[in-house]
């Protein structure tokens, strides 16, 4: 099977990630930080020691313990969202009804908490536009703004047009316009491929997924929180020491992480992170960013086809989304899977707005994503079976 569906999850890992995972489970799998005995401080030094790889990963290193493990990005998201209004509720500040902006590229994630919470009355929201290439504009997201905002949330990546946004230019307008505003970065689809650093873009929550570029398990994610942000837990539970404590501990990393932690996906996490450091994540990015200009030419010279987003490899991942004249997305995701071989992913990519925006809803678009283990031979392939199943209409 040719995968092309790493926007979802990266597949396959690497060797490492998987030997890491087997003998974590063989030699150490003990709860961490749950029992003075060896076996639980192995399992611990093995967490903290993922938590410092991550946080030094996105330039947060003088502050690890502010890098709390989630179970997924959506996971993640959910802890920053709703444990933003928590602790506005806290502070006693909503006398004015909280405003947050966010944009139509968002996934799910992000957009689902934010219309739920809007629908209930606890927020007011904007939602800001892209350009026709599927860009956010630092200006626009500026003026959405309002004496009343308190959260902008938006991806670093969209997911669909995998178009990178200019995060430290959007990062100096909030802080420029917003006071205690806070910037909510949704990495998911540019943690180990694109660089992240937290503190040259002013991110103060960085939310991502660890099953993604960052090459870890499934059930593996994580949430920066920087120490100007008030978070409040919303995940409660045992933290392992503490216990006569009758709430949740102030301080990180427990404040945030009730529960047993996901050491088998952890330990995959820190291979993953050992992986990106001895490829490199420059040389991840330019394999990435060859093939994806590859694909971008071997779809563009096939009669019927439409690439959503921009043509060229700048300022994007390795992610495209195309559409076939005369089929419906899920028709195309579905000969490619069975006459094909290749896996990719049609529909609306848990990104209705993005895809109201770029007008393929609501049968949404054919998704290519690539990933570091592609090769040319993959790219040629899907472009070779699209120009049949296009000529076949
Ligand atoms: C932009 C974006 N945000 C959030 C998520 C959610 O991540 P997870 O699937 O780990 O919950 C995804 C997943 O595809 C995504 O692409």
């Amino acid at each position: 099977m040719t995968y092309l569906d790493n926007a979802a999850t990266t597949f396959p890992k690497p060797r490492t990630v998987h030997d890491a995972a087997s003998t974590f489970m063989q030699t150490l799998g003990a709860n961490p930080g749950r029992g003075g005995h060896r076996l639980a401080a192995g399992a611990s030094r093995m967490v903290e020691a993922t938590r410092l790889a991550l946080a030094r990963f996105v330039n947060a290193g003088s502050t690890p313990e502010r890098v709390v493990f989630a179970h997924n990005g959506t996971d993640a998201l959910n802890m920053a969202i709703k444990g933003l209004v928590h602790a506005w509720h806290r502070d006693g500040r909503t006398h004015v009804v909280p405003h947050v902006v966010t944009s139509v590229l968002e996934h799910n994630s992000v957009s689902r908490p934010l219309e739920q919470l809007a629908a209930d009355g606890v927020i007011a929201l904007t939602r800001v536009d892209c350009d026709a290439d599927g860009y956010l504009s630092p200006g626009v997201v500026a003026a959405a703004m309002t004496p009343a905002t308190r959260l902008v949330a938006l991806t670093h990546c969209s997911n669909v047009l995998g178009t990178v946004q200019p995060i430290a230019e959007i990062g100096a307008k909030v802080r420029e316009r917003g006071g205690d505003a806070v910037f909510l970065v949704d990495a998911a689809q540019t943690i180990g491929v694109e660089p992240i650093d937290v503190e040259a873009a002013q991110v103060d929550v960085l939310a991502f997924p660890g099953h993604k570029a960052l090459m870890g398990y499934p059930g593996t994610g994580g949430l920066y929180v920087a120490p100007r942000v008030e978070l409040a837990p919303w995940r409660e539970g045992g933290t392992g020491g503490d216990s006569k404590h009758p709430v949740q501990p102030g301080e990180y990393p427990h404040r945030l992480e009730g529960g047993t932690h996901n050491t088998i996906g952890i330990a995959s996490l820190k291979a993953g992170l050992g992986f990106i450091a001895a490829t490199g994540l420059d040389a991840i990015r330019q394999h990435e960013t060859r093939l994806v200009s590859r694909l971008l030419d071997g779809l563009a010279a096939v009669p019927g086809v439409t690439i959503h987003g921009p043509r060229t490899a700048q300022r994007r991942v390795a992610t495209v989304a195309f559409s076939v004249k005369g089929y419906a997305s899920q028709d195309v995701g579905a000969i490619l899977d069975t006459s094909f071989d290749i896996a990719v992913r049609p529909g609306l990519h848990c990104a209705p707005y993005c895809h109201q925006a770029i007008g393929t809803y609501p049968d949404g678009a054919v998704r290519a994503s690539l990933g570091y283990f592609t090769t040319d031979a993959d790219v040629d392939a899907l472009a070779d079976a699209i120009a049949q199943v296009a000529a076949a209409s």
